[in-house]
């Protein structure tokens, strides 16, 4: 099989190092791919973004699937664009991508189903929602309706910050439209658990549960990121917790999927709250995380391919996915200063000099270097037979690793 890949960061290249390994896949093409995908096995980099391009690409080229990667094409529709051209795609329909695209959207589909979730109002208008956080208990949760490049949630402690962000978010309109409709919601106590699963439509299959780190700074201080490193399994998802979750979040959610005939294969990532009081879901994502999939696909022993055409041909009831029976850490390497100002540009150097597996994500070839081209920069991650050496090998790889102004978190998993 001939695959297209789209996107270009840490969790691209995850994808294509775990479908390079397959039997059944003979090229990959990366779009846009970054250094890292260009060197793997059977991989190659095309520079497509755009959507049309990327269509006739995968036409000309007869690729069998196309994946997607990031959230920003699916919320787009291109699914139903590769599908109205005869093409085999992994992904969610327009339609469906709404449950990351609109929060409010989604909120509304966990409601009506009775997916287990924190209260929540919407508002639309400014001065009713300044009436209603004035009588509000505290901390409460404001979030932006639709994409806000992860700016979008802010955990207010008091009147005052609460409303400070209704300014920011639907007045001064800071997302350019993705704020002016909110959502308040009840703040969870809790710890949080990325569960990735796939789907055909007609069964939801659940990968192993990970653990990702948003904050910028240990004991997950300052202010959020894309993520900061990831471990699986998540020892919090105990088999009492994935329980709770099958019943009150997957069940439910299936059963939603089903009665509002969503054209629905692919990946469901359930962001989820482990609260004293029970499992909550705080979110869907329609993709895989970045970078929960670095941590999440070194553990898969089942062909991820073969995954994929499961669910492309409605069969994932049949199927039963293998895990290995070891424990994942990983760790990634950021410029300086990010998710701030930061400088790209720098060399990368010992990438081969490393026990466990780097995938690269600001990373470009460039004279003939390897070089930083962005926050993020990569990842290293191992996998050992227990969680604690994980760690100390992911660390012992980064302390190899050399580019100016790296920097990582050092309690990762702790
Ligand atoms: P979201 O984009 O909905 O995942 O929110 C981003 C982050 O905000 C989550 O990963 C949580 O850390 C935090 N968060 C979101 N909703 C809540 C909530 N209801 N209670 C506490 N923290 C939350
Ligand atoms: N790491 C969280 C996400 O991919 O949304």
């Amino acid at each position: 099989m001939k695959i297209l890949i789209i996107g270009g960061g840490g969790r691209e290249h995850a994808i294509a190092w775990k479908l390079s390994q397959s039997a059944k896949v003979h090229e990959i093409y990366c779009a846009p791919g970054n250094a890292g995908t260009a060197l793997e096995n059977k991989c190659k980099n095309i520079d497509i973004t755009n959507y049309d391009e990327l269509i006739n690409f995968a036409v000309e080229e007869k690729i069998d699937i196309t994946i997607v990667g990031p959230e920003v094409p699916l919320i787009d529709g291109i699914v139903d664009r590769f599908k109205e051209r005869g093409l085999k795609i992994f992904g969610p329909s327009k339609a469906a991508a709404k449950l990351e695209g609109s929060k409010a959207f989604s909120k509304e589909f966990m409601k009506k189903y009775g997916v287990r979730t924190a209260e929540y109002e919407v508002f639309y208008n400014p001065k009713e929602a300044a009436e209603y956080l004035f009588r509000a208990s505290y901390p409460i949760v404001i979030k932006a309706d639709g994409a806000a490049a992860g700016k979008g949630v802010v955990i207010a402690n008091n009147f005052e910050e609460a409303k400070k962000c209704i300014e920011s978010f639907m007045i001064e309109d800071v997302f350019k439209g993705s704020g002016k409709k909110i959502i308040i919601e009840e703040f969870l106590d809790g710890v949080e658990a990325s569960i990735l699963a796939v789907t055909d439509g007609n069964v939801i299959v659940p990968f192993l549960s990970s653990k990702d780190h948003k904050r910028i700074y240990d004991k997950d201080k300052g202010p959020n990121t894309g993520g900061m490193g990831a471990i699986c399994p998540n020892p919090y998802c105990t088999e009492e917790v994935l329980k709770e979750f099958k019943e009150n979040i997957l069940k439910p959610t299936l059963r939603g999927f089903k009665e509002e005939k969503m054209d629905y294969i692919g990946i469901v990532f359930f962001g989820v709250m482990i609260c004293k009081k029970g499992v909550y879901l705080l979110e869907y994502n329609v993709r895989m995380g970045d970078p929960e999939t670095q941590a999440v696909l070194p553990l898969m022993e089942t062909d991820f391919t073969h995954v994929i055409l499961e669910a492309l041909n409605k069969n994932l009831s049949e199927l039963k996915i293998k895990w290995k029976n070891k424990y994942s850490c990983c760790v990634v390497a950021a410029s300086k200063g990010y998710p701030e100002e930061y400088k790209t540009g720098f060399n990368i150097g010992n990438i081969n000099k490393i026990r466990g597996k780097v995938f690269t994500a600001g990373a470009v070839f460039k004279d003939g270097e390897i070089k930083t081209s962005g926050g993020r920069v990569l990842s290293v991650v191992s996998l050992e037979d227990n969680p604690s050496r994980a760690r100390e090998v992911a660390y012992g790889d980064l302390e190899k690793i050399e580019f100016e102004n790296i920097y990582y978190r050092k309690d990762i998993g702790n």
